[in-house]
C-alpha cells in the first residue's frame, strides 16, 4: 500500500485505537484538566499564579503521550464520584457542570467527565471514532450524546461551560482561517463564566521528530511505525503512520497520513482573542508552568 492508498486520518485505526491508547493516562489528563482550571479561577480571585490551588495529584505525572505500556489504563469506576479522586465539580455544585469533548475521537476522556458526574457532549469529524464512542457508551450505559462534526463548523444545540480538546487534535486543523473559525464557534458555544482548555504540539515537538516513533514488539497491541516530516516554510509537518494489527489470526496492515500544523504561541493568543476570549493562559504540558523554548506540548485555558 502506497501513501497515495492511505486510509483518511482516524478511519481506519478507529477500531484499534483504543488498543493503541491502552497506556495512555486519561484519568490523568481529566486530573491535569481540573488543576488548571483551579489554578487559573485561584488566579482569578486574587491569588498568584505561581502559587498552585489545586489538589495534590498523587503518583507520577504523564509522560509525553506516547504509546507506554507500562501505565495501567484506568479502572472503569462507576458514575460515582470515586474516593480519592475528584470529589466535586469545581466551584461547588456549580461551576463547570456542562462539557463538551471537542475532537473526542472514541469518547475515553468524555466518559471520564461523564462518570465524574459532569454533563458531556463529545463531537468528532470522524464518523469512525465516532461510532466507536458511541458503541462503547451504549455498552456501558452511559447517556452520552456524540456528533459527527468539523471543529472549524460545531454547530450544537447546546452551550457549555467547558469545552475540551485533547491529544493535540486541533493541530489537525492545519489551515489557519479554519482554526481560527474554530475558536470562534467554541467561543460561541461557551456559557459565561466558560473556558475553553486545549492542547497543541509545538513546533519544537515537529523539529525535534517527537512523531516518529515505533513499536514492532510482535505481541505488542497494535505494530505501528510512524514518520514525520516537517516543513518550516509552511509550518505543517506529515506524519506517515503504518499499522499492523491482528485480526483472528491475520494480519492487517494499513497506512494513515496525517497533517498537522505548529501554530505559534503568538498567533494562538491574538486568535483567541480576536474570538473575543478575555484571558488567556498557556503552560508547559502537564504543569503550572509557563511555556519554555523546549515545551513540546502547551495547554491553553482561554476565558470568555
Ligand atoms: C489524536 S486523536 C485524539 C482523540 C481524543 N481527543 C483522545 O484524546 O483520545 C485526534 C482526534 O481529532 C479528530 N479531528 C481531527 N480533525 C478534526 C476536526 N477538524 N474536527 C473535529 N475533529 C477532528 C480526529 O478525528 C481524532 O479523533
Amino acid at each position: 500500500m502506497t501513501a497515495s492508498s492511505a486510509s483518511e486520518p482516524f478511519h481506519a485505526v478507529a477500531p484499534y485505537y483504543d488498543r493503541l491508547m491502552s497506556g495512555i493516562p486519561y484519568i490523568w489528563w481529566f486530573h491535569y484538566i481540573e488543576a488548571l482550571l483551579m489554578h487559573v479561577m485561584g488566579h482569578l480571585e486574587g491569588e498568584p499564579l505561581g502559587e498552585p490551588k489545586h489538589p495534590k495529584l498523587e503518583g507520577e505525572p504523564p509522560g509525553e503521550p506516547k504509546t507506554t505500556a507500562e501505565i495501567s489504563p484506568p479502572q472503569k469506576p462507576s458514575r460515582e464520584r470515586s474516593e480519592g479522586g475528584i470529589s466535586e465539580p469545581l466551584g461547588g455544585n456549580s461551576w463547570p457542570r456542562t462539557v463538551l469533548d471537542l475532537c473526542c475521537g472514541t469518547g475515553n476522556l468524555t466518559e471520564l467527565f461523564y462518570i465524574n458526574g459532569y454533563q458531556v457532549v463529545g463531537v468528532d469529524i470522524s464518523a469512525p471514532m465516532i461510532e466507536q464512542a458511541r458503541r462503547k457508551a451504549h455498552a456501558d450505559g452511559y447517556a452520552i450524546p456524540y456528533y459527527v462534526q468539523d471543529a472549524a463548523d460545531l454547530e450544537l444545540p447546546h452551550t457549555f461551560d467547558l469545552v475540551v480538546s485533547v491529544f493535540d487534535s486541533l493541530n489537525n486543523l492545519i489551515e489557519p482561517d479554519r482554526f481560527a473559525q474554530c475558536l470562534q464557534r467554541v467561543y460561541r458555544h461557551l456559557n459565561m463564566p466558560g473556558a475553553f482548555v486545549f492542547d497543541l504540539n509545538t513546533e519544537y515537538a515537529f523539529v525535534h521528530k517527537m512523531f516518529d516513533q515505533s513499536e514492532r514488539r510482535r505481541y505488542a497491541p497494535v505494530r505501528y511505525r510512524w514518520r514525520s516530516e516537517y516543513d518550516p516554510t509552511t509550518r505543517l509537518c506529515t506524519i506517515r503512520m503504518e499499522f499492523w494489527v491482528n485480526e483472528a489470526g491475520k494480519e492487517r496492515y494499513f497506512v494513515e497520513v496525517h497533517r498537522q500544523r505548529a501554530y505559534s504561541d503568538a498567533e494562538v493568543r491574538s486568535m483567541l482573542q480576536a474570538a473575543g476570549f478575555r484571558k488567556v493562559h498557556a503552560f508547559d504540558a502537564y504543569t503550572l508552568n509557563p511555556l519554555h523554548r523546549r515545551s513540546d506540548r502547551v495547554f491553553y485555558v482561554a476565558l470568555r
